[in-house]
């Protein structure tokens, strides 16, 4: 019988299979045809899967890059296998309450979806089904710049406090433009991403692009404009601007209410900074390892970010979050939410609104069983004696299968 590691070779080998498996985050052996109903899907792995089959070469060859080799994107995966889980046994767990309340706004679960722009290319609702499926489900959601619904769409589909993503633009009057239209549409909190000044590679996006034979240019075709930038003249104007410096957060105060969110941070000395300058929330981010190669895993920065803060704002983490237990750790050492990206787009690609609610279901099911097993019935509870660095990652793998 095939051993699972030959099995896996032969995948990433084969003419036939390749070019998806070898870019899947997490192979998974089930395949996605075979999953109709968002139901059947028994993780988050499985409705990449189902993603994969329903969403074009181009589109998710954009959803699952990372840079360069990619190897940012992985370390965000095998970061969280350096923490272990320390259960405590024999309390009370009959109530599981996973509630979380960050900068004034509730949310019935601490995982958040993360900013992930143009959801156009991966389901015909786009960001209005994710902003559905977070207001059905009670979680928090951050709607990109690079938006492809209007704002004030999403807003209404949210149904609750929405929080918005900023690209700055090298034009500071697109900035406070973008800034009153956000907090005119009933944003609370404005999160300015600061990782991406310098551009990026992203090759196994054009890698992928290459399996496309459909015309980009038919979609594609210059000028395109995402919906905040209407009205404003995008020609020569950068998404990113390059000169940022720490002062950005006192020049945003100056025009928003809103509470500022610096996403982005990987090191200590900048999240002292960012409390420095008056942020209100720091997420510690590597662009899901979309923006410097050759990082660590965003759970490798957390507990220096969390040093640094020191309870003064809340730290929110995001990068490589597929299970229960991932959410569990970055609690036990100190996040206050935690935020995917692509798996819940996983979903959306795959069965529009149904699909990411199922993704949020799936999660929320599997960090209660393990807030039950461990003896930590609500979000308060998940300290740091709940985990332990063990110093190394730990080769990971389904002993089921290898045993098969
Ligand atoms: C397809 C895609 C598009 C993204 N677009 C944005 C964006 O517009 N703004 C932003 O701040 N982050 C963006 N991100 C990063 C996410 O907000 C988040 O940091 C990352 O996806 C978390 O990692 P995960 O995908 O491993 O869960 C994007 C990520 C993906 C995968």
């Amino acid at each position: 019988m095939f051993e699972r590691r030959e099995f896996l070779k032969f995948l990433a080998a084969s003419p036939l299979l390749t070019n998806y498996s070898a870019f899947a985050q997490e192979v998974e052996e089930t395949t996605g045809e075979r999953l109709t109903d968002p139901s059947e899907v028994i993780n988050v792995f499985e409705m990449e899967a189902v993603a994969r089959t329903k969403v074009p070469p181009a589109h998710f060859g954009y959803l699952v890059t990372g840079v360069d080799s990619d190897g940012t994107l992985r370390a965000n995966r095998e970061g969280y296998t350096r923490f272990q889980i320390r259960p405590h046994r024999l309390v009370d767990v009959s109530r599981n309450d996973m509630s979380v309340n960050v900068l004034g706004s509730e949310a019935q679960s601490p995982f958040f979806l993360c900013p992930v722009g143009g959801q156009g290319a991966f389901h015909p609702d786009a960001e209005l089904a994710s902003a559905r499926a977070a207001a059905v489900k009670g979680h928090h959601m951050i709607l990109s710049t690079m938006s492809s619904t209007a704002i004030e769409a999403v807003a209404e589909a949210r149904d609750s406090p929405l929080w918005f993503q900023l690209y700055s633009t090298n034009r500071w009057e697109y900035t406070e433009a973008m800034l009153r239209r956000a907090e005119a549409a009933g944003c609370t909190a404005v999160a300015l991403t600061i990782d991406l000044p310098g551009g990026r590679n992203t090759e196994t996006d054009r890698l992928l692009a290459r399996e496309d034979d459909r015309d980009c240019a038919v979609c594609h075709t210059p000028p395109r404009v995402k919906p905040i930038f209407e009205g404003l003249n995008m020609r020569g104007v950068g998404i990113t601007d390059p000169s940022l410096t720490w002062d950005v957060i006192g020049r945003m105060k100056e025009v928003t209410n809103m509470r500022v969110i610096i996403k982005g941070v990987e090191v200590g000395t900048d999240a002292a900074l960012a409390v420095q300058h008056g942020a209100d929330g720091i997420i510690v981010s590597n662009h899901g390892g979309r923006a410097t190669e050759t990082g660590r895993g965003t759970i490798e920065c957390l507990p220096e970010v969390v040093a640094a803060v020191n309870g003064r704002i809340p730290v929110i983490i995001d990068g490589g979050i597929r299970r229960g237990t991932d959410a569990f750790k970055a609690l036990a050492l100190g996040a206050s939410a935690v935020g995917i990206g692509r798996p819940y787009v996983w979903g959306l690609g795959a069965f529009g609104q149904a699909g990411v609610e199922r993704v949020l279901d799936l999660l929320n099911r599997e960090l209660a069983i393990t807030m039950r097993g461990s003896g930590t019935p609500t979000i308060a509870d998940i300290g740091s004696s709940y985990v332990l660095d063990a110093g190394h990652r730990v080769p990971r793998g389904r002993l089921g299968r290898d045993i098969l």
